[in-house]
Order: structure tokens, then sequence, then C-alpha cells
């Protein structure tokens, strides 16, 4: 479905633990842990201490972790002004970028920006941040990303009304002639994700429940099966 050099964005589920909550000492070993387990995608949460009240990682931890990874790397920036930056991750290795609908002025430009280095491009909803907020930019967008709780930490509470924001956002999709992918972040675990696969969102973020957990490469696999018995999909 997925390989190092190329991401493609299927309606399947995809799982994309978040390295928030890993051991940053050892991220080669967690990072191993849940490809064996069955991850799709590798989401680094990107954040600069102005967008979101928290700093973590930036290029040059995002070029380590591509030596290492053997799955696309899904980077979410939390940072204000992303233009700024589209060209470091590129070259660093992203393969899917996705910038916030509040952290950035010209949009338009910013998804063309993406889309013109090769790299998928997505758009992320704050919670409070409406669907209709796509409106415009959906036809242009490779994926777009709920968030399902408010940005800048991991192992929050899953906020339960965003199942019908991503409901909305398929619709708006959908209306737009739109049939890409909706990403959901935030609180996903193994209660929370076969709901949000029924709502319309396949690439399912967590990082908490894989990595907050004894065993990463299990809670991966966990995570799958726990969509593919609630929903009876090949997931
Ligand atoms: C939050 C980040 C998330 C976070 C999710 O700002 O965008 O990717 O790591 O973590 P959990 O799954 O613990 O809510
Ligand atoms: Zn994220």
């Amino acid at each position: 479905m997925t390989d190092r050099g190329r991401v493609v964005l299927t309606g399947g589920v995809q799982i994309a633990p978040s390295i928030l909550s890993a051991n940053f000492a050892e991220l080669g070993r967690d990072i191993a842990a849940v490809e064996r387990g069955g991850a799709d995608l590798i989401h680094i949460d990107v954040m600069d201490g102005h967008f979101v009240p928290n700093i973590t990682i930036g290029p040059p931890v995002v070029r380590a972790i591509k030596r290492i990874a053997t799955r696309p790397l899904d980077i979410h920036l939390m940072i204000e002004k992303p233009d700024r930056y589209v060209d470091d991750f590129v070259r660093a290795g992203a393969n899917m970028l996705s910038v916030h609908v509040e952290g950035s002025t010209h949009l338009h430009r910013t998804i063309a920006l993406i889309k013109g280095r090769g790299v998928k491009a997505g758009v992320v909803l704050n919670p409070s941040t409406p669907a209709a907020a796509l409106e415009e930019i959906a036809p242009d967008v490779d994926f777009v990303l709920v968030m399902s709780v408010n940005p800048g930490f991991g192992g929050q509470t899953f906020i339960p009304r965003s199942l019908d924001k991503v409901r909305r956002v398929r619709e708006l999709l959908t209306r737009a002639g739109s049939s890409v992918p909706i990403e959901i972040d935030g609180g996903i675990d193994a209660g929370t994700a076969a709901d949000a696969f029924s709502a319309g969102a396949s690439i399912l973020v967590a990082g908490h429940a894989i990595f907050g957990a004894p065993d990463p490469e299990a809670a991966t696999r966990a995570l799958r099966a726990a969509v593919g018995s609630a929903t009876g999909s090949h997931a």
C-alpha cells in the first residue's frame, strides 16, 4: 500500500503512529517497532511554540528519521507561516505535508507550493474551525486532517463532536468532486478508531495509544484490528 519512496492514499484504513509520544532517545527502535506492527505512515508533529504552545522537532530530526524509516513520512506542521519551511521539510524527506488553515494567510499558495514539490498536500482544521473553511480549497488538496483535540500535546481526550465534523468534511469534499482521504488526529485509540473510520476518516493518527502502550508493535496491530472487527472491513 505504501513504501518508503511513494505514498499512496487509499480509502482503506491507514495507521499513522505519531512519534510525539515515542521515546525520543530511542526513536529508531520505536519507529522500527510500529513498522513491524504494520504502520502505514509515520506521523511527525512539528510545533513552533507560536501556533501552538509547545516546541517539538525540526528538519534535522526529520532528516535523521528519513534515513531509518521504511514508511512514508506524514509531517503535520503546527507552525505559523508554514511557507517559510516547506522546502526545508521537503528536503528533509517529507512525503505528506499538512498545514493548518488557521496558520496560513495565503493557503492556496501554500498548497500549490507543497504540490509543486511533488509532496502530498493536506489542510488541517482545528476543533473550532468549521468544515466550511475548506469550501474554496477542497478541490486542490490531497487530504484533509481533522483535529479531534486542540493541537499542541499528545495524550488528550478525543472530542466526540469531531465525528460529525468528519461527516461534514466528507460531504463537502463530495460536493467539490473530491474523494481524497480524511485523516483524524487526537485521542484515537481502540475505542475511538472504529467510530472515526465509520464516520469517514481513513488515516488514523495515534500517539499515546501506541507509544504509551507497553508494546507499540502490538498496539499498532491492535488499532487496525479494532477497526476491522468493529466495521467488518478488512482493515
Ligand atoms: C497533537 C498532535 C497529535 C498527537 C496525537 O497536537 O497533532 O499528532 O501526537 O496524540 P494522541 O494520539 O496521544 O492524542
Ligand atoms: Zn499531529
